[in-house]
């Protein structure tokens, strides 16, 4: 090969460098397939994840006034056991007060009204109160026994939540969401 072919090939067609870190990009792209497969096949979830979908909680240690953070599917989880004030505070506000009006509790009909009672664990458990900890504005978990209804504060753009975790004021739309739970005991509340 003279020295004139050497150089038309390096300055217009690929090189056979340029070619072999072709064939070697593609080996990497099937290798990475065949490696694909069974990474997402290991990512069904085995036993111990599905266990995971629900989890028991024992509060018997939460005297009224005190609250709980859970961590539950990847998200926070309030559980406070209300004073009986917060409990008489949450039921002297107007429903006609509420920016959010509909009570957001998986437990029971989504078109209820937002009443203190219907975002509590229900009738004889009123104190009780078990929900996502994610502010409805963007997901910012909210602080406890804080803000201006003593109910719990999202410092992230300011959204004030009452003691029933109904908005009150701030940018979040929506009450705070009542997960799918119960007591399976006087003492243990399963969630999930
Ligand atoms: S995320 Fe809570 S106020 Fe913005």
């Amino acid at each position: 090969m003279s020295e004139h072919e050497t150089t038309t090939e390096h300055a217009g067609e690929p090189t056979r460098r340029d070619f072999l870190y072709m064939v070697t990009g593609m080996a990497g792209a099937v290798g990475a397939v065949s490696v694909a497969w069974p990474f997402i096949d290991q990512m069904r979830p085995d036993a111990s994840t599905l266990a995971l979908a629900s989890i028991e909680v024992d509060v018997s240690a939460l005297e009224p006034g005190m609250s709980l953070t859970v961590k539950w599917r990847g998200k926070p989880v309030f559980i406070r056991n209300r004073t009986d004030k917060e409990v008489e505070e949450g039921k002297a506000v107007a429903l006609a007060d509420l920016k959010d009006p509909v009570a957001r509790n998986a437990n029971i009909d989504p078109t209820a009204e937002a009443t203190d009672v219907a975002r509590s664990a229900g009738e004889g458990k009123e104190n009780w109160i078990v929900m996502i900890g994610s502010c409805t504005h963007l997901g910012c978990v909210p602080l406890g026994q804080s803000g201006d209804f003593g109910g719990w504060f999202c410092p992230c753009h300011g959204s004030h939540y009452d003691t029933a975790g109904r908005i009150r004021k701030g940018p979040a739309p929506a009450n705070l969401a009542v997960p799918t739970y119960g007591f399976v005991s006087d003492t243990v509340i399963k969630i999930g």
